[in-house]
């Protein structure tokens, strides 16, 4: 293993942020409200099946959307919810990163990414020059946590889709990151496998989405990390490439 290598690695597994060690352009950082979600209505109905489509989320702002997905009942994960999550950040942001689901911490709180995967995942972004809410909107592909933690099943991650689409379409980011397998499923519509899908550029409806491992599993995967890096590195410089600059 080369030293630098090693450098990596133990930047990234001890480090309390990550450097980068090329020039970051500077981010336009344009005070844009933060977008987080309103109190909770309870899930009043369990046992709804499934259903593909949520009525009318395409023509939805973000206040429609929001108050939607708290009183949203289409799929099963409506049942073990404290609150839907449905995001956070500037919802200018030309960076859209996409989890998996809430988990405990999350549905406590109602922001997506606040626990231990949470911290990986805001040094990553400090990796690349980012900050939470800065530039930067966060979202998971369902909004209400799966029960222990499970991963989320077809069926809801297709029940949920039509609020991610909707926040994209508002959105409109000039680069999505998929994090993890069930979100790159999701936005790709298509079998991935992260090993193979990492490190080139996807398509989501006109806007390049680039494919990385979910900040869970790296915090299980330390050889992983350095892909990780890897994949940050793309990241930023396919921005940059965007941005013409
Ligand atoms: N894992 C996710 O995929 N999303 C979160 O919001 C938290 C952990
Ligand atoms: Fe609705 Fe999505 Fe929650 Fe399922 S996960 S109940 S589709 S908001």
């Amino acid at each position: 293993m080369s030293a630098d290598r090693e450098f990596i690695l133990r930047e990234m597994g001890l480090g309390p942020r990550w450097k980068l060690r090329v020039a970051l352009a500077e981010s336009a950082a344009k005070a844009t409200p933060m977008e987080v979600r309103t109190a909770p209505e309870a899930c009043a109905s369990p046992g709804a099946e499934p259903v593909a489509t949520v009525a009318g989320a395409g023509s939805m702002n973000w206040d429609e959307l929001r108050s939607a997905v708290a009183a949203c009942r289409q799929c099963r994960l409506c049942e073990g919810r404290k609150q839907a999550v449905l995001g956070v950040g500037d919802v200018n942001a030309d960076w859209l990163f996409v989890g998996e689901g809430p988990g405990a911490e999350e549905d406590q709180r109602g922001e997506p990414f606040v626990g231990q995967a949470g911290k990986l995942l805001d040094n990553m972004l400090a990796a690349i020059g980012l900050k939470r809410g800065v530039d930067v909107y966060i979202a998971n592909a369902v909004k209400c946590r799966p029960p222990e933690n499970r991963t989320p099943t077809p069926e809801e991650t297709a029940a949920c889709l039509p609020y991610l689409e909707r926040q994209i379409e508002l959105i409109q980011p000039k680069l999505i990151v998929a994090l993890g397998r069930p979100a790159a499923q999701t936005l790709l519509q298509a079998e991935v496998k992260i090993g193979a899908a990492r490190g080139r550029l996807h398509d989501y409806r006109g806007i390049p989405l680039i494919v990385t491992y979910h900040p869970a599993y790296l915090l299980r995967t330390l050889l992983d990390k350095a892909k990780a890096w890897e994949d940050l590195c793309f990241m930023r410089r396919t921005m940059t490439g965007k941005k013409g600059g």
